[in-house]
């Protein structure tokens, strides 16, 4: 029996108040909003409330087993079925698809709270914790194919350090890429140990090959970068959207694609040949992160920085 008490008091969401106060609601038509990370559905709960009983509230997670426990919940937060719910189990990289599948073509509303749950971080048969020995997978989505093991086996030398610099800009990327080659020659890798063991130094710089492996395996990175871009084409004028990230890369992203929305041409050339037309107003100059006394409830929320656009056109 699943204990659901335990596992909500393992989850503080982030940045809760900012995002939800954010939202608007119109009476005036169907509000359809998307949460991509749903999860512990902390946010989802509160702006359920917001919504009329016409509204759709369309919500995401890559991991099936967190949606399962959201089904359960399901009859709490919806208290009278009043609002459509539709639960998509899949990354949000098929944003797009996913509502195509549904003849959904419109959103008034998309957030994303990125990252994972406190739960994937405390269960590290699925997670980095390099602590721990388990099996090396780190898969979000069960169903894809490629685990850790299969990124530390068969990536070469070059590709290891790549992804070592790329995600954390490790400076010991050369000499443990090369580490892990010639481990591997003798024996392949099996268990977060055998990896961890041969990762010198300090916890930290353990901490960040995990993380950029666990990158890798999830193509975080390039999942964030084409449903945001996807999320902003699906957005009705004058609504909008909100992205909470934790790592530098994954706000650099979001801060990036939300400037070049805020242009009218993005090409060099003397005479416009892109013809892109701005289409955001941004509406957080610096980005927004938990107050001090957030931080010191919840100490996982000391890296959250988040940013909102609104739809120009
Ligand atoms: C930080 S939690 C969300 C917490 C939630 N907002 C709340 O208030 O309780 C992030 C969730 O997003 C999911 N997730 C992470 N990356 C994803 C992706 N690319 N596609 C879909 N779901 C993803 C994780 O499985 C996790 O359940």
């Amino acid at each position: 029996m699943t204990d659901l008490k335990e596992i909500e008091s393992r989850h503080i969401s982030v940045l809760l108040d900012e995002l939800v106060d954010s939202i608007n609601i119109t009476d005036e038509k169907k509000n359809i909003i998307v949460d991509c990370t749903l999860w512990m559905w902390w946010h989802a709960s509160k702006i359920i409330k917001k919504m009329n009983p016409w509204d759709v509230f369309i919500w995401f997670d890559a991991d099936i087993q967190n949606l399962e426990l959201a089904k359960i919940r399901l009859d709490k937060i919806n208290t009278n079925n009043k609002i459509e719910i539709i639960l998509i189990n899949s990354n949000f990289i098929n944003l797009k698809d996913e509502l195509e599948k549904k003849w959904i073509n419109k959103i008034t509303w998309i957030y994303y709270d990125l990252w994972l749950s406190s739960l994937h971080l405390d269960e590290a048969d699925r997670w980095f914790s390099f602590m721990l020995n388990w099996p090396l997978d780190m898969r979000l989505d069960k169903s894809s194919w490629k685990t850790a093991a299969d990124i530390i086996n068969g990536y070469t030398q070059a590709n290891l350090r790549e992804i070592f610099m790329k995600y954390w800009e490790e400076p010991w990327s050369n000499k443990i890429s090369a580490r892990i080659v010639e481990h591997r020659k003798k024996e392949k890798f099996k268990t977060t140990t055998d990896l961890s063991e041969i990762i010198p130094g300090w916890p930290k710089t353990k901490s960040r090959i995990f993380q950029a492996i666990r990158i890798e395996v999830n193509q975080e990175l390039e999942a964030i970068e084409t449903s945001l871009k996807d999320a902003i084409k699906l957005l009705e004028k004058n609504w909008k959207i909100f992205v909470i990230s934790f790592h530098s890369l994954e706000d650099r992203i979001t801060k990036h694609i939300f400037k070049k929305e805020t242009k009218d041409c993005i090409c060099t050339d003397l005479i416009c040949s892109c013809g892109h037309k701005k289409s955001l107003k941004v509406l957080t100059k610096k980005p927004i992160i938990p107050t001090d006394e957030e931080i010191k409830e919840n100490s996982r929320s000391r890296s959250a920085k988040a940013r909102c656009a609104e739809k120009i056109i």
